[in-house]
């Protein structure tokens, strides 16, 4: 008889867990979505895929200089490239990615300015770093995007302030 109660007993202790984590994630999923609006953007963060090159700011890639010392990088990505792959501002910089992809799911990671974005096709992407020291800070795809994927990589280049 005791030794019936002991396998209930373990077995409850299986059970209980098993009921607990997914609502655990659940109630996580609820406060992320509703509680911290973390969600897709809206229509004001979409852009219509085929026509990137007529849309702004899409339509000319490249770095602009929104304010002193404050950039705007518009980037493409793309199967396999990023345009523009090279961005080059002063150091001091802080430099606002605007991004998309125009074809499948990319992603947009710079470790040293702990920039870690998905590219997907037709959401713009915004995110913010600052630069403050010259030097030249690798960018990568990190969705896996086909053969080429390990060929999808940029640079930072932060120019010294003279
Ligand atoms: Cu683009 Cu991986």
């Amino acid at each position: 008889m005791k030794h019936d109660t002991t396998l209930y007993l373990y077995e409850l202790a299986w059970m209980l867990p098993s009921v607990a984590i997914p609502v655990g994630m659940l109630a996580a999923l609820l406060v992320t979505a509703f509680g911290a609006h973390i969600g897709v953007p809206g229509a004001a963060g979409r852009v219509d895929v085929t026509r990137l090159a007529q849309t702004v700011p899409f339509d000319q890639p490249g770095v602009i200089e929104v304010a002193p010392a404050r950039y705007e990088a518009r980037m493409v990505a793309g199967i396999w490239f990023f345009t523009p792959n090279e961005i080059r501002v002063p150091e001091g910089s802080e430099v606002t990615f605007v991004a998309t992809s125009r074809d499948v799911i990319h992603g947009l990671f710079l470790p040293h300015a702990d920039v870690n974005v998905m590219l997907l096709p037709g959401q713009i992407a915004r995110v913010t770093a600052r630069f403050p020291k010259a030097g030249e800070y690798p960018f990568v795809c990190h969705e896996y995007c086909g053969i080429a994927h390990h060929t999808m990589a940029g640079k930072v280049i932060v120019a010294p302030r003279s």
